[in-house]
């Protein structure tokens, strides 16, 4: 053993692993190290060139890995950090998880068959799960949020998603963002619109390449480049735009062709200047009959 290269500061009892600098650093003499749940009595809790510092049940078996106490934590995956919280399972080359709980970064020993996964992190949060093919995704607390899971991971490519905080949520497309919100009943909604973003709110999921739902309630945004806004809004065509501020929770309002603009809302106000409400107009149900009525006039004449 060379610790020359190392800087290593034993605090308790100093137990190196039998394989080449892996380290485990200031255990009691009772956690001193042992086989772990990795299954082989052969195993250490260490891989190549890895640590573990404190901890209990901990284990850094990837090489170069590195876990800093905590509870049950495994770093299986080479360049693997765990830094701390209870449960948590890093498999995944140069995977991260900062803390939390119950929180997985799972590949090739969970699923043998996926392909290598690289460069994911999760930073807290309890519960939530990258699964194969999610390549440099990103989870960063919430509840229950997973990239990529329960889709077939061998064929679904969820690279580069982002989930940050929010519960039950799913990213299952390429470079796509879901910030806070809550999914919806399960984990196999299909939000498979790479690029696209969805923002807080009880949605449905936007299936369109570089569609963006903003907020609200049961909002679709299916069409690509569509916008969906409001509640129970279904932008399904192509560059649609859909804004439903008046929900009667039964009907949605849905575009029907490509390039459409729909909005619905109770009322509209046009104001040039704020507190002047001599350039203000207000468009109302009561009013909106006589601009119909001038139109028509304007197009029989
Ligand atoms: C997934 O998609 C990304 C972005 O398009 C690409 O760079 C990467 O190679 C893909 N991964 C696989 C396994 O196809
Ligand atoms: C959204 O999904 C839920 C659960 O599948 C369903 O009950 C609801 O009708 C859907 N909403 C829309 C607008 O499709």
């Amino acid at each position: 053993m060379k610790f020359q290269h190392y800087a290593v500061l034993a605090i308790a009892a100093l137990s190196c692993s039998n394989t080449q600098f892996g380290v485990v650093n200031a255990q009691t003499p009772t956690a001193a190290p042992s086989a772990t749940a990795s299954g082989s009595a052969t195993s250490d809790r260490t891989g190549e060139s890895s640590v573990v510092v404190f901890g209990r049940g901990v284990s850094a078996l990837g090489d170069f890995s590195n876990v800093n106490g905590g509870d049950d934590n495994i770093a299986d995956g080479d360049y693997a950090v765990i830094a701390g919280g209870k449960l948590n399972f890093a498999d995944r080359t140069f995977s991260t998880i900062s803390g939390g709980e119950d929180n997985f970064i799972a590949g090739r020993k969970f699923d043998p068959s996926a392909l290598p996964p690289t460069e994911c992190t999760i930073s807290g949060g309890n519960s939530n799960f990258i699964v194969s093919t999610g390549e440099d995704s990103v989870i960063t607390g919430g509840i229950g949020n997973s990239v990529c899971f329960g889709r077939d991971n061998r064929d679904t490519n969820c690279s580069g998603c982002t989930i940050s905080g929010g519960q039950g949520i799913t990213c299952d497309a390429i470079e796509a963002v879901r910030t806070g919100g809550v999914g919806v009943g399960n984990f196999n909604r299909v939000s498979s619109g790479d690029r696209s973003v969805a923002t807080g709110g009880r949605d449905n999921g936007s299936g369109g390449k570089n569609a963006v739902i903003v907020g609200g309630k049961n909002n679709i945004a299916d069409g690509t480049l569509s916008i969906a806004l409001g509640t129970q809004v279904q932008a399904n065509t192509e560059s649609s735009m859909v804004i439903n501020l008046n929900p009667d929770g039964k009907k949605s309002l849905k575009s029907k062709k490509a390039g459409q603009f729909i909005a619905n809302a109770e009322s509209y106000s046009f104001q040039i200047g704020q507190n002047n409400d001599d350039l203000s107009i207000q468009i109302t149900e009561d009013n909106i009959q006589n601009l119909i009525d001038a139109l028509e006039n304007a197009a029989a004449s």
